[in-house]
């Protein structure tokens, strides 16, 4: 939720910042704006509601705005409407402070009324206004000094940049609880909420951690903790190049990282396969640990969370332990039953979304070890975790997952077979059919791709349906769960998705002619069940789309109204195939609504605010 961009250096401050931000502008695109300093205009601030491009526009391209150092920001709302005056950088009364901020100052009411008291006149309905006028309010002389009083006051999680305009020579960083990096380079220096930012200009980087404190000029960065000690932060080389986060001629990114998650997949498994068997290099479980373990809890948000239902059908089956999945946002909040003898995997993206850290916080305070899967190398998440796991997705960038989602799955795949062989719950002929299987999956992923025309065809037929259900049993039903989101967060149409089993439970009385039933029966082992379930919502005037693997599509076709037909494999990997119709689905559907498909409204990628 929000980017942020700052740089100082020899060039122009400007255009680099708009570039910053609109590679930034995923985390969030209801307004942006931009502080320059220059000597001849001094601090310079430009905002514009809306997206980037009003910004844009509005400096002609950062070509109308000089100076070589300044901030930039996109923003999602928390407080105050997205407005021009509401967006960033927020300055002080002075004038002299200018900041930008990613998270949630909690006690920014308190502290306001206090500001106010003093005389101090307030601009904006923002918590962050009340950061750039508590600046004013400490700052005497000493630039470094103000904003480490302004720390010592303020609650709550920030990623701030600032640029004070008697000081115009550095930028300070500071972070808690959100991401915040550096980046280095010759005569420049950069701070971002992430690497995609800065990668066009440098791929040094580092990570900041919570309590740090960064001075940046254009010839250095001086990283300080919390009690101003110098630290010596290690410098990570980014490996990808700047073309894995750009569109590539694919009209969105979405569309692109659906078609990117073979590959994905493949580069997420290869390596972790040796000589028939599952390796994971820094993992160090023996048997003896994974049988103290009496319970995996698996902890996610959204669609990760989503991979959480598969993962526990999956471990189950292959650890015969208890496996239990649980919404990051609910956990820390429903006193779990977590011990030492409790693994934890945490499944995150972007390994900053805030209810997750939280949650592996409170799961590693209980006693627990957390073993994390992760895409974004360097995370917050991936760095508190006890063990991490990195899925080898690249960059995604479109708001709603896809390739991430894949390859979370694929990891889970990989720890099933892992654990298992080490605790000895699976034979070796079992362990075998199952590994030569999962390395059939990429190839079997770009069959299903390969019939995006149809699923196109079967979007153009209910593109303008207001309601739409998803029906599964089992694996079926986890990944109903992640169709439904996928389609109501891009294309913004109603959907539900339910255990088939529960319809009669309720829901079925939603169920009138013409209403869409997506039925998911690619689990072979309760075909019948479901298509019984069809036979019912058809009989009450459903229209019925359904998707099954090759060797039950004749019975799926003659009994529903659609059908895809996805290559057979095992029932536990069945999901990595069956989300894939899914994703072209809701796609082509947004896509016919003429939805702002990588940027859906109200929405942001990697939620670091609670
Ligand atoms: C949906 C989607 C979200 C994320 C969720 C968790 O398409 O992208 O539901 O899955 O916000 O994000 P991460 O995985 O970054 O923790």
């Amino acid at each position: 939720m929000c980017g942020i961009v700052g740089f100082v250096g020899k060039q122009e401050a400007a255009p680099i910042l708009l570039d910053g931000l609109a590679r930034l502008e995923y985390r969030g695109y209801d307004s942006a704006g931009i502080a320059v300093y220059s000597p001849q205009d001094g601090l310079r601030v430009v905002k514009a509601k809306g997206r980037l491009q009003n910004l844009a526009e509005k400096t002609n391209g950062g070509a109308d705005v000089h100076g070589c150092i300044g901030i930039g920001h996109t923003r999602w709302a928390t407080h105050g409407e997205p407005s021009d005056v509401n967006a960033h950088p927020q300055l002080s009364e002075s004038g002299r402070f200018a900041v930008i901020h990613n998270g949630i100052i909690e006690n920014y009411a308190e502290i306001k009324e206090f500001l106010q008291e003093q005389g101090v006149t307030f601009v904006s309905q923002t918590d962050t206004e009340v950061v750039a006028q508590l600046l004013d309010h400490y700052y005497k002389d000493d630039m470094l000094d103000a904003v480490v009083k302004v720390l010592h006051r303020i609650e709550g999680a920030y990623a701030f940049g600032i640029v004070c305009e008697d000081c115009p020579d550095r930028l300070i960083a500071a972070r808690k609880d959100s991401p915040l990096i550096i980046g280095y380079g010759e005569d420049f220096n950069f701070l971002a909420s992430d690497v995609t930012a800065v990668i066009k200009h440098t791929r040094e980087v580092s990570y900041l951690d919570d309590g740090d404190i960064a001075v940046l000029t254009a010839s250095g960065v001086a990283i300080y903790d919390s009690l101003l000690q110098r630290q010596d932060k290690a410098r990570h080389q980014v490996d990808w190049e700047v073309s894995a986060a750009e569109k590539g001629g694919y009209e969105h990114f979405m569309a692109k990282e659906i078609m990117e998650q073979p590959e994905a997949f493949r580069k997420t498994i290869s390596p972790r396969i040796q000589e028939g068997a599952v390796v994971l290099d820094g993992l160090c479980f023996d048997r003896e640990t994974l049988e103290r373990m009496d319970k995996l809890y698996i902890i996610a948000c959204g669609s990760s969370y989503h991979v959480g239902m598969v993962a526990k059908y999956t471990l189950e089956k292959l650890l015969r332990k208890n496996v239990e999945v649980s919404l990051a946002s609910e956990f820390r909040y429903c006193d779990p039953i977590v011990t030492e003898r409790t693994l934890c995997i945490v499944i995150s993206q972007s390994g900053e979304t805030i209810d997750t850290l939280a949650a592996l916080r409170e799961a590693k305070r209980l006693g627990a070890r957390v073993l994390s899967i992760v895409n974004v190398v360097g995370s917050t998440i991936a760095r508190e975790s006890d063990d991490v796991l990195y899925t080898w997705a690249g960059p995604e960038i479109a708001v709603a997952t896809t390739k991430a989602y894949s390859t979370q799955l694929s990891v889970v795949y990989l720890i099933g077979l892992y654990f298992a062989r080490i605790l000895g719950t699976v034979n070796g002929g079992e362990y075998a059919a199952i590994l030569t299987e999962l390395q059939a999956l990429p190839e079997k992923m770009e069959q299903v791709l390969a019939q995006k025309e149809t699923i196109q065809y079967y979007a153009s037929r209910y593109f303008n349906h207001e309601s739409i259900f998803f029906i599964g049993r089992n694996v079926d039903y986890a990944v109903g769960m992640e169709g439904s989101l996928k389609l109501k967060e891009i294309s913004y149409i109603h959907s539900e998705a339910y255990a088939a089993g529960e319809l009669k439970h309720g829901t079925i009385s939603l169920i009138e002619p013409g209403a869409l039933v997506v039925a998911l029966a690619g689990h072979t082992p309760l075909f019948e069940k479901l298509m019984s379930n069809v036979v019912e919502v058809k009989s009450r005037g459903a229209d019925v789309l359904g998707v099954t693997v090759a060797s039950r599509g004749a019975a799926m076709e003659k009994a529903v109204d659609g059908a895809l037909i996805i290559p057979d494999t095992l029932p536990m990997l069945l999901p990595s195939l069956e989300v894939l119709p899914m994703q072209l689905f809701a796609y082509y559907v947004a896509l016919m609504r003429g939805c702002d498909i990588d940027k859906p409204r109200n929405l942001a990628k990697s939620v670091t605010v609670e």
